[in-house]
């Protein structure tokens, strides 16, 4: 187990080994050796800087990053000041792709004062041909470029790109290795996300994610718990397991197991006090899933589960296999088995050939459901995926108007919605001090919506009971019941 390795102790004179993950901490130890050099002429230890775009899943990939970094030695920086920055890229939606792209453009002027300075790239956005060509037709300077299927390789590439002058370039197609026991630096004590899976199967017409992400993998049940309860024993009480479509865990496995069995598991680790899961497709989700979340007394009363639109025809050129109909019976169940729940999701509007008319299906979706919340997104289209090469694009201009309309309705059921609990207690998972005022903390009921109340930084990590005083449209101010 990772935390039991002294990397101090790890012969780097001789050869590398060939194995995982003993291999990247022969590489750690090497990086290590390297920072301590650095220290050494420069009178103090190289920073390093992550940053994270996109998803969850990726906020994980750069814990992993981080917690590779630490080892090593690096201290942290802003990206201004630091000697190794690595931006961890989405590829989901063009407009993240062009902002990386503006933000690796001020990057270039850091190097330009820091020459030492390395830059790496990672993520999905990496997993695309077309980008490699374009940074290495354009961004000359950046130094190392990996992608997602070999992240677990990040101590090995970071001492290559260390000792190299070259840029260096690792993509891999697909791969259906996964690597345990590596280190990860959390961002909170007190709360994590655990991969249970990696990569898609579903195919929908707009995603890259199957493309850059690759095929659905399931990590071992055995795994997870090993994972979930070693965060036990260090204080962690609220976990999120993580995959592109958790309702699908474990089918592929030697020994399957099903999503709803492995909660039940995780229900069984004492200590972990809150469980929580993201994404679900609403094709696979399961009524032993509903049955599992109503009678679970630690999984959380939140469901995310995305729409992508209300019209059937369009969901049927979407392939996401279920109907509206489908999807209002699926969320009327859900209502009814677990009343207290929050339906949250995301909506994609101007998919190929969507006309006014769908978009009323979607709104009329959206007043059905009551969703509690709702991500609205503009359809872009991803190179490569069969949507973009459907004929019937709608331009921008004319999307427009009703993503703004479909926007207002979501905002004003989603204040609805939260409205409800005014005046009820909640108990709530203390995450923050509040970013505006140092005097509030900030915590999170099990429904996932926030509350903001007074009180001093001792409460960070833990449960507090919550009196919900006044509902500021998504979140609420609140006092701590003593
Ligand atoms: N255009 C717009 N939104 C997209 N999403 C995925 N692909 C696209 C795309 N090409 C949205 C979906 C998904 C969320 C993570 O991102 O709504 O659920
Ligand atoms: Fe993309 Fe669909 Fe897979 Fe979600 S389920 S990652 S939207 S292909």
């Amino acid at each position: 187990m990772y935390n039991e390795i002294d990397l101090d102790k790890i012969d780097i004179v001789t050869e590398p080994p060939t194995e995982e993950p003993a291999r990247q901490y022969y590489f750690m130890a090497k990086c290590r050796e390297w920072v301590r050099n650095f220290q050494k002429q420069k009178g103090c230890p190289p920073k390093a800087c992550v940053v994270n775009f996109g998803c969850q899943m990726n906020a994980k990939d750069s814990e992993k990053l981080t917690g590779i970094l630490k080892e090593a030695g690096y201290q942290w920086g802003e990206e201004q000041e630091a000697d190794f920055v690595i931006y961890n890229t989405c590829t989901v939606r063009d407009n993240v792709n062009q902002r990386i792209y503006g933000r690796l453009g001020v990057l270039h002027g850091c190097k330009r004062r820091n020459p030492r300075l390395k830059i790496a790239l990672c993520g999905c956005m990496m997993q695309e041909n077309a980008v490699i060509e374009k940074i290495k037709k354009s961004y000359g300077f950046v130094d190392l470029i990996f992608g997602t299927h070999n992240i677990f390789k990040f101590s090995e590439l970071l001492y290559t790109c260390l000792i190299s002058d070259r840029m260096i370039i690792d993509i891999w197609k697909d791969t259906d290795k996964i690597v345990e026991d590596l280190p990860v630096e959390r961002k909170y004590p007190f709360k994590s996300g655990i991969n249970i899976m990696f990569g898609c199967n579903n195919f929908c017409s707009y995603c890259i994610v199957p493309y850059v992400r690759g095929r659905e993998r399931s990590r071992e049940s055995e795994d997870i718990l090993r994972e979930a309860k070693r965060l036990a024993a260090e204080g962690v009480k609220e976990i999120m397991l993580l995959g592109q479509n958790v309702n699908s865990y474990g089918k592929n496995l030697e020994h399957p197991i099903s999503f709803a069995q492995l909660l039940q598991e995780v229900e069984k680790i004492e200590g972990i006090e809150r469980i929580r899961f993201m994404t679900s497709h609403p094709k696979d989700l399961s009524d032993e899933l509903i049955q599992v979340m109503k009678q679970s007394k630690k999984i959380c009363r939140h469901l995310h589960l995305p729409l992508q639109s209300g019209s059937t025809k369009i969901l049927k050129a979407m392939n996401r296999r279920y109907t509206k109909e489908q999807y209002l019976a699926l969320a009327d169940k859900i209502r009814s088995e677990i009343p207290d729940i929050a339906i949250t999701t995301d909506i994609i509007v101007g998919f190929p050939g969507e006309t006014s008319e769908d978009l009323e299906e979607t709104i009329d979706v959206v007043k059905k459901v009551q969703f509690d919340n709702a991500f609205t997104f503009l359809y872009s289209k991803r190179t490569g995926t069969p949507a973009a090469s459907m004929e019937n694009q709608v331009p921008e201009e004319v999307v427009k108007p009703g993503f703004d309309r479909l926007l207002h309705v979501v905002q004003e059921t989603a204040k609805h919605r939260a409205g409800l609990l005014a005046g009820q207690y909640a108990r709530v998972l203390v995450e923050e001090v509040n970013e505006h005022d140092s005097h509030l903390m900030t915590g999170r009921m099990s429904n996932n919506m926030l509350v903001h109340f007074p009180g001093g930084e001792e409460l960070l990590g833990q449960f507090v009971t919550v009196y919900l005083k006044e509902c500021r449209g998504f979140y609420y101010i609140g006092e701590r019941m003593a």
